[in-house]
């Protein structure tokens, strides 16, 4: 059995807005083993990238989490750590790759030294040894030519180049967690493809652990190990892929996984699910999705569903007052 990298419990995040508070993580929980990858799905706004900017210390503006902890090697809460602290955690054990690389590269630093200034910092590598391995991670990661790339700036590059360059600098350190929040969300679907096979590559040949990001339901279940889908800022189900695919039963993953259509690997939006993502303004006092839910009643209304083990025989949690409602219809 591998062990357990990160354990997260209960993580609740907070926006001040003005005069009003915006709850946009709500007590989510989830853990991620040595070598697997987790997918976070789930529509745009609910909360997924909070749930990892509040892990990496990155959260913009007012943000603040407000309870839970976030246990990485079973030895660092990374809630608790300074920002010094974060700072040689980010970019060492844990390498991190978003959706725009533009807005993550510097402008007017050449693609090389950016590569290599990670594992200087990090005292990875001296000087020699992490220009040496700039190149070869330049080469691993799929960039033609890499001594004459190496000096490059990130404008005389692609979307998917600068992508390969971001995940070039996130595994630099040799990262035992590699957290990737949209990584493909910016690119056309041919480019999209060719960066998950690479990153599908670096993972196996690494054992990396991955926790992947992404409001897109294809990309989840081509390169995932286990999924978890958010709403409202909680999880409301959880399962192995496997599990995922064959007999998924909330209501919220039943209707995102219809609002989709698989032709051969493309995956196209066919409708969305009716009404909208609400901003809360309290802590849900219901189910998240009730206005949204065919299966709602008065109890959905009154309480909040746990997330609760469907059977102990199998990896497969659900946050739904209707389980057995919902298992009859899809039969
Ligand atoms: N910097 C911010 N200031 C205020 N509210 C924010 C901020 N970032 C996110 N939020 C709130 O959190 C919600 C969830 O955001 P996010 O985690 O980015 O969603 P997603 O699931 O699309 O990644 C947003 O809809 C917004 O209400
Ligand atoms: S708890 Fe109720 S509203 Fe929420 S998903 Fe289940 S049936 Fe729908
Ligand atoms: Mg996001």
């Amino acid at each position: 059995m591998t062990q357990e990298l990160l354990r997260v419990t209960d993580l609740k995040t907070e926006f001040q807005r003005g005069d009003e508070k915006v709850y946009t993580v709500n007590g989510v929980s989830f853990s991620l083993r040595e070598g697997e990858t987790l997918g976070i799905v789930g529509e745009s706004g609910s909360g997924k990238s909070v749930t990892v900017h509040s892990m990496l210390g990155l959260l913009q503006g007012a943000g603040k989490v407000s309870s839970g902890q976030a246990i990485f090697q079973n030895r660092v809460d990374l809630l608790q750590l300074r920002r010094k602290q974060l700072e040689d955690i980010r970019g060492r054990d844990i390498g991190v790759i978003f959706q725009d690389p533009m807005t993550s590269l510097n402008p007017t630093m050449r693609i090389g030294n950016q590569i290599m200034e990670g594992m200087l910092t990090h005292q990875y590598a001296s000087r020699k040894k992490a220009f040496e391995r700039t190149l070869d991670l330049l080469h691993e990661v799929g960039i033609p030519e890499p001594k004459a790339r190496f000096r490059n700036f990130p404008f005389e590059f692609s979307g998917g180049m600068r992508q390969r360059v971001m995940i070039a600098m996130a595994i630099a350190c040799e990262p035992q967690l590699l957290i990737a929040d949209e990584p493909t969300t910016a690119l056309d679907v041919t480019v999209q493809m060719q960066i998950l096979a690479l990153m599908q590559k670096l993972k196996q040949d690494r054992k990396m652990s991955v926790l992947m990001i992404t409001h897109d339901f294809g990309v989840a279940t081509n390169f995932c190990d286990r999924i978890l889908v958010m709403y409202g800022g909680k999880v409301m189900e959880a399962a192995s892929l496997d599990t995922f695919i064959r007999r998924p039963l909330h209501p919220y993953t039943i209707a995102l996984k219809s609002s989709i259509i698989e032709v051969g690997d493309r995956h196209k939006k066919l409708q969305a699910i009716p009404g909208m993502a609400k901003v809360w303004n309290a802590p849900p006092h219901h189910c998240p999705f009730y206005e949204r839910c065919t299966f709602a009643t008065q109890q959905c209304l009154k309480e909040v569903p746990e997330l609760t083990q469907v059977d102990d025989q199998e990896d497969h949690w659900l946050a739904c007052h209707h389980v057995e409602e919902v298992l009859k219809s899809v039969g």
